[in-house]
């Protein structure tokens, strides 16, 4: 029996540099696809997989994501009075309750490990769910809900896994598993970023995990790795030989990287497409601007 996994861990503390100068002020998790946050899909899916607990990782400047999960009386109020029951009803679903959710500064950027390994005093001996909001994904069963039903069979550490272009391993985790036909697949080795004549394959990891709590243990005291950081990969690479095991897990659905400009403006057209109240104006749009560069 695998322990039910409750607890989810956002690193959020990076700087957002690709995206200046709008992240100068604004964090990069509250930038919208639509009209949600990035963060508020990565809580959707949080929540829809059974977590109940929200631990964020942040750092200087990042305080109007704190702000944007407090409740807001007086916009309800004005909705309440203005009669606008779906807006207020959109504004209640990211209020989050006391205690519920955690912040922890990151004070240095020294990693996506490291920043994981901040939450060890909130994460002990209980498997917990990392989630990079920068990786959305669309999916009629969310991505991380799915990983919950695999990790009940496989228990260990679980990533989840798609391929990507060769040519593209060098700005991911990279897996060599044994059974790379299958869904649920056990991973002989793992590397952060190779380049793509050292990669083991094209196979990569994309920003969802459930995590043993041996992965914090095996954090504690890493050294460096690719990039000069500490890597949540080197750390679950630790538990593929003497460890509990690692799986990748190649889930349903469409994986947007929304931590590049081409693929938040990608998002940004797939989910309004995807909206009943936004789909043929913009459908619409697209259509006369295909017209117009084809007649160019
Ligand atoms: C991180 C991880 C990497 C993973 C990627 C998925 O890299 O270190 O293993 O493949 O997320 O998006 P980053 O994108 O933070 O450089």
């Amino acid at each position: 029996m695998t322990r039910k996994v409750t607890k989810a861990i956002f690193p959020v503390a990076g700087l957002g540099t690709r995206f200046l100068p709008a992240t100068k002020s604004v964090p990069k998790e509250i930038m919208t696809l639509v009209d949600r946050p990035l963060i508020q899909y990565a809580i959707d899916e949080a929540r829809a997989a059974g977590i109940e607990e929200f631990v964020f990782i942040t750092s200087r400047g990042k305080s109007a994501l704190s702000d944007y999960f407090d409740d807001s009386p007086i916009l309800e109020a004005e909705l309440e009075r203005k009669n606008k029951p779906e807006l207020l009803e959109a504004l209640r679903r990211t209020n989050m309750e006391s205690g519920q959710i955690a912040y922890v500064r990151q004070a240095r950027a020294r990693g996506l490990g490291h920043a994981v390994a901040c939450a060890r005093r909130l994460v002990h001996d209980e498997p917990f769910a990392v989630i990079l909001p920068d990786d959305v994904i669309a999916a009629d069963t969310p991505c991380l809900q799915q990983m919950v039903e695999a990790y009940a069979e496989t228990g260990g550490s679980m990533v989840a896994a798609m391929e990507v272009a060769p040519e593209k391993t060098s700005s991911y985790g990279i897996l060599d598993v044994e059974d790379a036909g299958k869904q649920t697949m056990k991973v002989r080795a793992m590397v952060e970023k190779p380049a793509a004549e050292d990669a083991p394959s094209n196979l990569a990891v994309i920003g969802r995990y459930i995590l043993s709590p041996r992965v914090m243990q095996n954090l504690n005291g890493l050294d460096a790795g690719a990039g000069g950081e500490i890597q949540l990969t080197d750390a679950i690479a630790g538990e593929i030989d003497g460890g509990e095991g690692v799986h990748g897990y190649r889930f349903e659905g469409q994986r947007y990287d929304c931590g590049s400009k081409a693929g938040f403006l990608q998002a940004t057209v797939a989910f309004g497409l995807a909206r009943p109240d936004l789909r043929d104006e913009l459908a619409a749009f697209i259509a006369e601007l295909n017209l117009s560069q084809g007649q160019s």
